[in-house]
């Protein structure tokens, strides 16, 4: 089973427009779908699921779009409070929490706190993120903490970057799930994913079933993960 799974929930927008509606409609069918995998992946027992529900880029989208998203997420994170305590479901957030409109940053930051001392499952929503965006945060931190003589650039490793991430603490993905039929990373988790097994499927993310949520994990526990190594290499160590 795979410990961390994160997902890029792709497809709302051209789901709603194939059934002559409105993008907002997509979206809210995606929310009904999270609520679905949130549920299935604890029941599986996966510990952390990450997923990206608003990129740094997204806020270039249509301003009634944007505001759509906002109050489904408010809406979404209100709903699920309940359901969070009652599964040991800890919430975190991963991306530029300080952009977020007020009313969701204060719902989201209450769910947080009351969530976190749960530790069936994280739950990690990704908002207000970028890959890149937060690579450089942390670069910029360290390059502060170097002119403040508090570190040294060659102390400077894999560790020391990792935990400068929103993801700190957390394990790298194992598996990477893709809805909606394009094969790109499109800015998520670039630092973490560099050994994730990676599933790109055609299916929508509205249309996502708890059956293709399976079908991702067989695909998962099918691979040899290698890390680098040979296959006979890996074979011996296991
Ligand atoms: C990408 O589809 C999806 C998003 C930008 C938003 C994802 C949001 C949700 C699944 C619902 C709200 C989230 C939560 C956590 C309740 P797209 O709009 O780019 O689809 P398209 O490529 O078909 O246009």
């Amino acid at each position: 089973m795979p410990k961390h799974v994160a997902i890029i929930m792709d497809g709302n927008g051209r789901w709603a427009k194939a059934k002559g509606m409105m993008r907002i409609k997509g979206h809210q069918a995606g929310a009904g779908t999270v609520k679905k995998i949130v549920k299935t992946a604890r029941e599986m027992g996966i510990s952390v699921l990450t997923l990206y529900a608003f990129s740094t880029e997204n806020w270039k989208r249509p301003a009634s779009e944007v505001s759509g998203l906002m109050s489904l997420l408010k809406s979404y994170l209100k709903s699920e409070l309940e359901s969070m305590l009652g599964n040991d479901i800890q919430l975190r957030c991963i991306g530029q929490q300080e952009n977020l409109p007020k009313e969701v940053l204060s719902v989201l930051r209450k769910s947080i706190e009351e969530t976190a001392s749960n530790s069936g499952m994280i739950l990690n929503l990704a908002l207000s993120y970028g890959g890149r965006d937060e690579i450089l945060r942390a670069a910029r931190k360290m390059a502060q903490l170097c002119v403040e003589g508090k570190l040294q650039p060659k102390q400077i490793t894999e560790d020391i970057l990792a935990s400068r991430l929103y993801t700190a603490g957390l394990p790298d993905p194992d598996l990477l799930i893709r809805t909606g039929g394009e094969s790109r990373l499109s800015n998520f988790l670039l630092w973490q994913v560099s050994y994730s097994e990676i599933y790109f499927t055609n299916i929508k993310w509205p249309d996502f079933s708890k059956d293709d949520f399976f079908t991702a994990i067989r695909y998962f526990q099918k691979r040899q993960r290698r890390f680098g190594q040979t296959g006979e290499q890996v074979v011996v160590t296991n």
